[in-house]
């Protein structure tokens, strides 16, 4: 199949040729077919979600487990209520305050979305994008949009065009360039089906956020205990994730330390002829002895570093080094969510120096 790729920004939106390029691809998706496109978080993977064999295609050109669950994208409010049961309170609340933006809702489904699509649960998850491409791309298509991270199954999940194509070229119909995301990492994950909201994944909306709007939230406890025994309430968290081909080790401590640490352990690599790749702060990059030292961004800015990181696991991949260490980051914030998917590409392997 050849994939179409089209260059489309939010300030083209409006013009003839944007108009143009959103009617094909709502007539891909229309006629059971897959688009890429660019939302506030990572590039997505489109399908009609009420579409049994589309979202079937979904699982096929990602090489994804069927029993993972997609989130079924929206372009407006009214639209949660065909595809939901009931819509409790705290969901219009957390509208309120997050959407359109980076918080995706599981609900309980109504029969107009298929089992296919929710990977076999009667719940759904349900996300409204505030990247304006995003949205005028699900109105012009039908209104639902089942969309996974536009990776191949395990890979980083793709903050540029460019990796959608590296994985997705030939696979699918269309692919909505968008440019480079702004946030980085996928969207907050809230269960508002049990008696208390709970985060399955965290993400850039964090607890405190909402805990602002809900009164109390809970984290699903294996979201950052590598030790616990119990499943992900998330199916797809239970998945190696986002691992590059090189060992990575994560390295804690006081951060003169961990950059002789570091240095350390690269004068022995480098004795046994590794190539070794670091991941860095703005502060520490020119301190590492490695051979392909990559500034994720500010500690002062964590915002920064979420942007960056799966952009840099993805080229250390094309760079072929045979160990990467990584500087650890602060566990507050958006913090939280950078460790999550940190530690999944780093095996839970991680090493605290006193
Ligand atoms: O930011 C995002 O959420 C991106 C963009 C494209 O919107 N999408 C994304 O989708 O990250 P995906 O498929 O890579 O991750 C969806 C996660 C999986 O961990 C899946 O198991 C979980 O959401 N999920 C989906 N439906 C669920 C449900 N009904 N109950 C529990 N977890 C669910
Ligand atoms: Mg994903």
């Amino acid at each position: 199949m050849e994939t179409r790729y089209e260059i489309l920004s939010e300030e083209e939106l409006g013009t003839d040729r944007a108009e143009e390029i959103l009617e094909a691809a709502g007539a891909i998706i229309k006629a059971g077919g897959l688009v890429a496109f660019p939302t506030e978080t990572v590039y997505g993977l489109g399908a009609d979600a009420l579409q049994e064999e589309p979202c079937r295609k979904i699982y096929e050109a990602k090489g994804r487990p069927s029993d993972n669950p997609l989130i079924v994208h929206i372009g407006k409010w009214e639209d949660i209520y065909p595809i939901t049961e009931t819509v409790p309170e705290e969901a219009k609340k957390l509208a309120d305050a997050f959407w359109p933006g980076p918080l995706t809702m599981i609900l309980k489904k109504s029969d107009k979305v298929p089992m296919r699509t929710t990977g076999g649960l009667d719940t759904v998850a349900i996300r409204m994008p505030s990247h304006k491409v995003a949205r005028e791309f699900i109105l012009k298509s039908g209104g639902y949009i089942a969309a996974p991270s536009a990776n191949r199954s395990g890979r980083p999940s793709p903050t540029l065009a460019r990796f959608v194509r590296e994985d997705m070229d030939g696979r699918i119909e269309m692919i909505l360039d968008g440019g480079q995301v702004g946030i980085g990492l996928e969207s907050t994950i809230v269960d508002l089906t049990e008696d208390k909201p709970m985060i399955l994944r965290p993400g850039y909306i964090t607890k405190e956020m909402l805990e602002k709007v809900l009164g109390s939230v809970e984290v699903d406890r294996t979201i950052l205990d590598a030790t616990s025994k119990q499943a992900p309430k998330a199916p797809g968290m239970k998945y190696r994730h986002y691992a590059p081909k090189a060992e990575l080790t994560i390295i804690q401590g006081d951060e003169d330390k961990v950059v002789s640490f570091i240095n350390d352990k690269i004068r022995k690599d480098h004795a046994e002829g590794k190539k070794v790749g670091v991941i860095a702060t703005d502060r520490t990059g020119k301190r590492y002895l490695g051979d392909s030292v990559k500034c994720a961004g500010s500690r002062d800015k964590e915002e920064t570093i979420a942007r960056e990181l799966f952009r840099i696991l993805r080229e250390f991949d094309d760079e072929d080094v045979d160990v990467i260490y990584s500087e650890s980051f602060d566990d507050s914030g958006i913090g939280q969510a950078i460790m999550n998917r940190l530690l999944k590409a780093a095996g839970h392997h991680i090493e605290y120096i006193e």
